[in-house]
């Protein structure tokens, strides 16, 4: 169907987005590569300030290579799913090593960085090489389901399928990354989740969901599954120390691989009963050290905290939720071995956390 890609073509002319990367400036392959792993799961406006905070701390491979984990991991913290940023750092490095620092423009060596899969692979040879390459992302698999009327959910593996093929299908030669981007355009101004805005669709009349009235009905997906709650007991955990005398808390490295990895956290496990007193039993088992609850007078502004918690902290991710009660704390033993640190509290910025750390950190610092 080349009325598709052509008229797609002509909307984007006239209303693609300007995001920075798009920009005469940023325009360069690291710079597309570093906004398709942000954009992963994470809309464009989150990104934008994102972006451009990275792009001047690391403005090119060789300042991402030669940064640190933890200041890759700072300047991430926010965006969730922080493999992306592990992920980005690793391959800067081996880009850095074994491509001269500049991105390889084929395909099987770009397929091998870490972090790059079969969409990012595509936007990238796409957008920053002018390959003729194919991607899929959320929003290219909805305007397909419509305009295709696809019925299979599209995050099964045959609904994957048939969107691949037609993302290969109609992808015009010599134009693909203006395509792909195109595609990705129209589905979050235009082919947008709910109430889809069909009257300013410039393929509204290709479009078979929209001819029987089902573009409601599109995309189909697999039934979510119900995401488990746990409830965490977090200590905090301070001490005075040096002169003049300032104050430092305990803070816990998580280890490197997995949710959070290499991220810093109040010393803090997983409670079923009453949480103060299973925080002291969660942090001998889980830290090996040795403390006491501190039962404070202040009442805790959170109704449901139980008594002396100083807050309760709630985050969602994609895959569960937690609810985390926080008390101090007074060390009695600290092992010798450990993954926990004293950091001052007014370098507490400097570690990356996540949601529920970082709001811990703001409540003890207010
Ligand atoms: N989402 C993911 N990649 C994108 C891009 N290059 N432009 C717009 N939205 C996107």
């Amino acid at each position: 169907m080349e009325r598709l890609s052509s008229r797609l073509l002509a909307w984007y002319r006239t209303h693609k987005r300007t995001p920075p990367w798009r920009g005469h400036a940023s325009r360069s392959a690291y710079a597309v590569w570093v906004s398709e792993i942000m954009l992963q799961q994470t809309r464009v406006e989150t990104v934008i300030p994102y972006f451009e905070k990275w792009m001047r701390l690391f403005p090119g491979i060789e300042a991402l290579a030669n940064a640190s984990e933890q200041q890759v991991l700072n300047a991430w913290e926010g965006l969730g799913y922080y493999s992306r940023a592990r992920n980005l750092h690793k391959a800067a490095r081996i880009v850095a090593e074994q491509y001269d620092g500049e991105l390889p423009r084929d395909l099987d060596q770009l397929r091998r960085l870490p972090g790059i899969g079969r969409y990012t692979l595509g936007a990238i040879a796409s957008i920053a090489f002018g390959m003729d390459v194919s991607t899929l992302d959320g929003n290219i698999k909805r305007v397909y389901a419509r305009l295709f009327d696809v019925s299979e959910p599209v995050d099964s593996p045959e609904g994957e399928r048939i969107l691949w093929r037609l993302a290969d299908e109609h992808l015009p030669k010599g134009r693909a990354g203006d395509y792909n981007q195109a595609l990705m355009d129209l589905g979050a101004t235009v082919c947008v989740p709910k109430n889809p805005r069909c009257l300013v669709c410039p393929v509204m009349e290709l479009c078979q969901a929209r001819r029987k009235g089902v573009q409601d009905q599109r995309p189909v997906k697999s039934p979510k599954k119900d995401v488990p709650h746990y409830v965490h007991a977090a200590g905090v955990i301070v001490r005075r120390i040096g002169k003049p005398p300032h104050k430092e808390v305990l803070l816990a490295q998580r280890p490197s691989q997995g949710l959070l990895g290499g991220m810093w956290e109040f010393p803090n496990g997983r409670v079923s009963g009453n949480p103060a007193r299973e925080l002291v039993k969660a942090l001998k088992r889980g830290y090996n050290l040795r403390l006491r609850v501190i039962r404070t007078q202040r009442a805790s502004s959170a109704p449901a905290a139980p008594l002396s918690a100083i807050g309760v902290v709630q985050h969602g991710y994609s895959h569960f939720s937690v609810t985390t009660h926080v008390f101090r704390c007074e060390l009695l033993s600290l092992p010798k071995e450990t993954n926990l640190k004293w950091v001052p509290l007014k370098d507490l910025d400097a570690y990356p956390m996540g949601k529920i750390d970082r709001q811990i950190a703001k409540m003890i610092t207010k």
